[in-house]
């Protein structure tokens, strides 16, 4: 696997944010697992790239299941956070690369059963790298892989119906009495392709005045893909047997609904 394009920090959402600690993993890995299970069953080996990995959590799951994993991400930060768990299943890794989706590059002798992007990964990429990034993921799979992917779903968001995550409360790490509050505000844009996204994360100390500071906060733009063109984008990219979720215990897909799009999709086989 190859990486060629590094991002300058400045242009990184992710710099300098411990997403690490901003999200309840053991609960999230609990929900999750039977879906990684699955889209692993039906993958012709058990091996998996997981793209756009952020800081790992995923690839160190699938590695500790004896999956020769390999994750992928362009944020310098994320990719430092996920080496800490590089190799430490032996021979499944997980192993982590620099690098972007639409630049992945796989050698035929390593090719991969499965691939995911999990955690609203594809509404970084923009409309010119979609199709690159989705072309190269096929070629990364072997024939008949399985690319299993969750974004949010952005119908309700462009509607202006929906106008943020839940908020997330997490034990502050550096201090007992204190608590970190992850705030997801979104917006539409305006244009009806993409969403304004504002991760925020607050510090809350009872007794503190104030008691609630900002601890850091920042505008993200994303690409706002439907349904209607992802599917259209994975059909061009090669992918047969497309399926669209509400979540990732495979509940109906409401476009106007749910929460969630969750999608697999298989590679053609040659
Ligand atoms: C919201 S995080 C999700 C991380 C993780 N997959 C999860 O489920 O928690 C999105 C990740 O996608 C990465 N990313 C965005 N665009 C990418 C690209 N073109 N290539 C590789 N990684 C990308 C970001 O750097 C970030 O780590």
């Amino acid at each position: 696997m190859n990486e060629t394009r590094n991002d300058p920090a400045g242009d990184d959402p992710f710099a300098r944010l411990s997403y690490r600690r901003l999200i309840a993993w053991p609960a999230r890995m609990r929900r999750e697992t039977p879906f990684l299970e699955a889209a692993l069953a039906a993958a012709p080996d058990r091996s998996a790239v997981d793209l756009g990995c952020g800081p790992g959590e995923h690839a160190r799951l699938l590695a500790s299941w004896g999956v020769r994993t390999v994750g992928i991400d362009r944020s310098e930060s994320m990719i430092e956070q996920a080496r800490e768990h590089e190799g430490e299943f032996g021979a499944a890794g997980p192993r982590f690369v620099l690098g972007s989706i639409d630049e992945l590059v796989v050698a035929d002798d390593r090719r991969f059963g499965a691939a995911f992007s999990l955690g609203n990964v594809l509404p970084y990429l923009e409309d010119e790298e979609l199709p690159r990034a989705l072309a190269a993921v096929a070629a990364a799979l072997l024939p008949g892989g399985v690319l299993a992917g969750q974004l949010l779903n952005y119908g309700p968001i462009l509607a202006g119906n929906v106008r943020s995550l839940p908020l997330n409360v997490r034990p502050d790490p550096a201090d007992d009495a204190a608590e970190i509050l992850f705030l997801r505000p979104l917006k539409p844009d305006g244009d009806g392709r993409h969403a304004l996204f504002f991760p925020t994360t607050l510090h809350l100390v009872p007794g503190a005045d104030p008691p609630v500071r900002l601890e850091r906060t920042k505008e993200v733009r994303v690409r706002a893909w439907t349904w209607p063109e992802l599917d259209a984008a994975l059909d061009a990219a090669g992918f047969d047997e497309r399926r669209a979720y509400g979540d990732v215990e495979r509940g109906e897909f409401a476009p106007d609904a749910s929460s969630d799009l969750v999608f697999t999709a298989r590679r053609a086989p040659r």
